[in-house]
């Protein structure tokens, strides 16, 4: 690995660090001010409880379809953000939820992957077809105007920036890693970070939907 990278990596974690801090920081902020809201203990994944993550989306599918929230309002979600061009982390991190819906198995079908690019720029409608299909036919890849992209990513507090890395011709986009799991509804259930594998992953969504 360059010491570039090294040193991108090493920015892409402080960042996530710093988005999770402050993620839970407002979650504590939100509890505190809802004591209503209590935190699933049980869970290995962040304390979401009381967090207002998500909302309405209106987006283009990688067959160029344009979508809604409500095309995916019956199935349970799993939600990541990233971009194609990304060299590591972003599909390290699709794989794993592609290895969680198998370990799922049948009840996989109650569950739909969903990849949003944090790069609408770069990641066209066909760059997305492409890109998904490496990670089996149940993901869907969404796109949208600089704009509809801008309006989810706040919804979800995701960060994204883009970044130039003196040793590569193009740009790349340093931004937060997290796998978001939504109700049909479109609450949020739970927040899978890095360090999550896919089994942890499917025994927790196994654990909230089936039991
Ligand atoms: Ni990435």
């Amino acid at each position: 690995m360059s010491p570039a990278v090294q040193m991108r990596l090493i920015r892409i974690i402080i960042l996530s660090i710093v988005a999770f801090i402050i993620g839970a920081g407002w979650a504590f902020w939100d509890i505190r001010n809802n004591p209503g809201a209590s935190i699933d203990k049980g869970s290995r994944s962040v304390p979401v409880a009381g967090v207002k993550i998500g909302g309405p989306f209106t987006l283009t599918d990688h067959n160029g379809k344009v979508v809604t929230d409500q095309d995916y309002a019956g199935s349970y979600k799993l939600i990541y953000f990233g971009f194609t061009f990304c060299p590591s982390i972003c599909p390290t991190e699709l794989q794993k939820m592609t290895k969680a819906m198998n370990a799922l198995g049948e009840q996989s079908k109650a569950v739909q992957p969903l990849f949003i690019t944090i790069d609408p720029e770069r990641d066209t409608v066909d760059v997305m077809k492409d890109y998904i299909s490496l990670f089996g036919s149940r993901f869907v890849g969404l796109t949208g105007t600089t704009d509809q992209i801008g309006d989810v990513l706040k919804s979800y507090r995701v960060f994204a920036q883009k970044a130039q890395d003196p040793s590569m011709d193009e740009y790349t986009m340093d931004h937060s890693s997290f796998i978001y799991f939504m109700s049909p509804e479109g609450d949020l259930l739970a927040i899978y970070r890095v360090q999550d594998s896919a089994d942890t992953i499917a025994d927790d969504i196994r654990r909230r939907i089936f039991q």
